[in-house]
């Protein structure tokens, strides 16, 4: 695992997205796990002005949900899908039947998983998953006590990540859907690749417990540390709490 604590967001976000470039550039087939959340907004923000001025060609890449709401109309714009479009597929121009997703149809809900991992692995995998962290230490919407070989299935939504999730519903704590469906931790580390990113300090404890505690199911994001290729890309707020942060 390695761990890079930088100044602030903006240099990590500058980080993330120059490496991300390169490598479509290196393999235009590329297919990337997009996370969704405040922690990534900024990314895909600078991905979209630094996409238009580059070359890069993002024709070929894949794009792959991480997780998604049960419940929700399908227009409804909180959904997961609804939000990656708005903020990347369609202000850099990709083709919207280039990005995947669970299948959030309730009726669905028990299929929708093996679908799902069906659908990665036609597609070769995925080469390079983003992820941010919930204050639980939950990834995707594996809350604490998941299974650590988890695959793509339904959730219940802990009280503390509807709470947090509740911006995103006008602040109103009864919109946000109690279920979604969520790549598995086993998913997630299928990936060849993880980049993990937290802002600010109220992630400086879920970053301790990822990075530095013991590989735990109440901490869903310390089964990372058993994956070979993780970046933990952190600023000095979320960096607080770390033992070896000197180090
Ligand atoms: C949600 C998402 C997670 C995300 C987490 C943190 O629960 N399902 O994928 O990592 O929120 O979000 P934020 O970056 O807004 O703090």
């Amino acid at each position: 695992m390695k761990v890079v604590i930088v100044e602030d967001e903006r240099q990590g976000v500058e980080m993330i997205v120059s490496d991300l470039i390169a490598v479509v550039k290196n393999k235009a087939t590329t297919t990337v796990g997009l996370a969704t959340g405040g922690s990534m907004e900024t990314i895909y923000e600078e991905l979209v002005s630094h996409g238009r001025e580059s070359a890069v060609n993002f024709d070929e890449v894949r794009w792959f949900l991480l997780d998604e709401y049960l419940g929700l109309n399908a227009d409804d714009p909180a959904r997961y899908r609804a939000v990656i479009r708005k903020q990347l597929v369609d202000p850099l121009g990709l083709d919207p039947a280039h990005l995947y997703g669970p299948e959030p149809d309730l009726a669905s809900g028990e299929d929708a998983g093996p679908k799902y991992e069906t659908a990665i692995r036609a597609a070769g995998g995925i080469d390079l998953q983003f992820l941010g962290i919930g204050r639980d230490g939950h990834i995707g919407f594996n809350e604490p006590g998941s299974s650590l070989a988890s695959r793509t299935r339904v959730k219940k939504l802990r009280p503390e990540t509807r709470e947090d999730n509740a911006r995103y519903f006008g602040g109103h704590l009864s919109a946000v859907p109690t279920m979604a469906i969520t790549q598995g931790i086993g998913t997630i580390c299928d990936a060849r690749r993880l980049v993990l990113v937290a802002w600010g300090e109220a992630k400086a404890e879920a970053i301790a417990k990822c990075v530095e505690g013991p590989v735990t199911a109440m901490a869903p994001a310390s089964a990372l540390q058993l994956h070979p290729h993780v970046t933990v890309v952190i600023d000095q707020g979320a960096a607080q709490q770390l033992q070896l942060k000197d180090y």
